[in-house]
C-alpha cells in the first residue's frame, strides 16, 4: 500500500453516478486500517449543478443500501488531473472530455468498466432522465467494481 492514494470519480453532472461511486467506495473501504490514507472525491465535466447535493433519487437508492451520499457537486479542474493518482470516468464521453482537458495528466485515467468483467457494459448508463431501475443498475455496477478498484490501489 502506498503512503497515500487519491481517487476522483467523474461523470457529467456530478449529482448521480460519480457521487454514488464516491460514497460506495468510501463505504466499501469502511473500517479498513488504510482508510485514512485514501482520499476519495467526485466531480462533473459540467458545472451546471455546482454546489448541489446528489440527486434525491440517487441519495435514496444509496441509502437503501446503507450508504449516505454527502457530496456537493463541483466541476473537474485541470489541477485535479495532476493532483489525483487515479481518475475514474463513468462513460466514454466523460473520458473523452477529461482527456481533452490537458495533454499530459499525471493521474492514471480509467473507465469504471475497466474494473469489471465483460458481462457489464462499457459505459455506466446515465440514469438522470430514466426511472428508478436506472439508479439501481448504476449502484449494482459500481458495487461490482469496488473490490477490483480497492485491489488496484492496495497493490
Ligand atoms: P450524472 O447524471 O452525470 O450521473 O450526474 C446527470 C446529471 C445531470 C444531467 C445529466 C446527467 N443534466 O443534464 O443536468
Amino acid at each position: 500500500m502506498p503512503n497515500s492514494t487519491s481517487i476522483l470519480f467523474v461523470c457529467l453532472g456530478n449529482i448521480c453516478r460519480s457521487p454514488a461511486a464516491e460514497g460506495l467506495l468510501q463505504h466499501s473501504i469502511g473500517a479498513r486500517e488504510e482508510k485514512g490514507s485514501i482520499e476519495i472525491d467526485s466531480a462533473g465535466t459540467i458545472g451546471y449543478h455546482t454546489g448541489k447535493a446528489a440527486d434525491p433519487r440517487m441519495r435514496s437508492a444509496a441509502l437503501n443500501r446503507g450508504v449516505q451520499l454527502l457530496s456537493k457537486s463541483r466541476k473537474i479542474t485541470v489541477q485535479d488531473l495532476h493532483s489525483f493518482d487515479l481518475v475514474v470516468a463513468m462513460d466514454r464521453e466523460n473520458l473523452a472530455d477529461i482527456q481533452r482537458m490537458t495533454p499530459e495528466p499525471t493521474a492514471k485515467i480509467r473507465l469504471l468498466s475497466d474494473f469489471l468483467g465483460d458481462e457489464w457494459p462499457t459505459d455506466v448508463p446515465d440514469p438522470y432522465y430514466g426511472g428508478d431501475e436506472g439508479f439501481e443498475y448504476v449502484l449494482d455496477m459500481i458495487e461490482a467494481a469496488c473490490p477490483s478498484i480497492i485491489n488496484s490501489i492496495s497493490t
